[in-house]
């Protein structure tokens, strides 16, 4: 099988400035002993980005941040523009992760705000969608994952499509070490690009779709094999380098 993987790590609220530079140097010794096909992006706390930025021992390594406000500037306290991002050369940006809808409130309008702002920069954004159990066990996964990408896409130009990603990350699958079944992340993927293809007209087959939820390196050879996942984001299996390390290793399906 033949794919070109991404793997993505969102470190959420982990890794001080000295661990995260530590991190990359090792990631950049394990790069330069073993060829890579994959893409990896890193995702650190804000305070990580600009000491990460331009530091990669591979152009197949991108740097991304895990938040922003769409805002341009002004008196937003505590917020980081998308232009002060741009600034420093981040490549992508994670929005909508179940993280921030539930702990901080951030709801679809929101989300469709940074949606645009992020398209209209030169970040690429990864839009995060995702079903809580309550909603897979009554059938209501794909109307869910459907209101999310309708909503999160709203007003979105398919010609800006091609800078977009999606994550699929089951709720019930995130840092519980309960992965979705290799049946249902291959149905619900497959479900995911029929909506985004009814939504725009059949011109977004080919926007990547990653897996995200307790991926690790006992199951990410097996989740990788599935046709239709073009990738992981990974939060607790990221930490680790020898087990990140381990994931890349395992993504290469040349
Ligand atoms: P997990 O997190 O790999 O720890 O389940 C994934 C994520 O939240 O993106």
């Amino acid at each position: 099988m033949k794919k070109r993987m991404i793997v993505a790590a969102n470190w959420k609220m982990n890794k001080n400035l000295s661990e995260a530079i530590e991190f990359l140097e090792k990631l950049n010794f394990h790069i330069d002993e073993n060829d890579s096909q994959s893409s990896v992006i890193i995702f650190p706390p804000f305070i990580g980005l600009e000491s990460l930025a331009g530091k990669f021992n591979s152009n197949n390594f991108y740097l991304g941040s895990q938040n922003f406000y769409y805002e341009e500037s002004g008196a937003f306290t505590g917020e980081v523009s998308i232009s002060m991002l741009e600034h420093i050369g981040i490549d992508y940006a994670i929005i909508g992760h179940s993280e921030r809808r539930s702990l901080f409130y951030e709801n679809d309008n929101l989300i469709n705000k940074k949606i645009r702002s992020c398209l209209a920069s030169s970040i690429n954004p990864i839009l995060c969608i995702g079903e809580s159990l309550e909603q897979r066990d009554s059938s209501l996964t794909e109307n869910t994952l459907k209101n999310q990408l309708k909503s999160g896409l709203k007003n979105i130009d398919a010609l800006k499509l091609d800078k977009l990603m999606i994550a699929y990350e089951p709720i019930w699958a995130i840092g519980t070490g309960k992965t979705a079944t290799v049946d249902q992340i291959y149905s619900t993927h497959q479900q995911i690009k029929g909506i985004l293809n009814e939504l725009f007209n059949d011109e977004s087959h080919d926007l990547p779709i990653l897996y995200g939820g307790s991926v690790n390196d006992k199951n990410a050879k097996e989740i990788g094999m599935i046709d239709n996942v073009n990738g992981f984001l990974i939060g607790g299996a990221s930490l680790k380098i020898e087990t990140f390390c381990e994931i890349i290793d395992l993504c290469n399906f040349n």
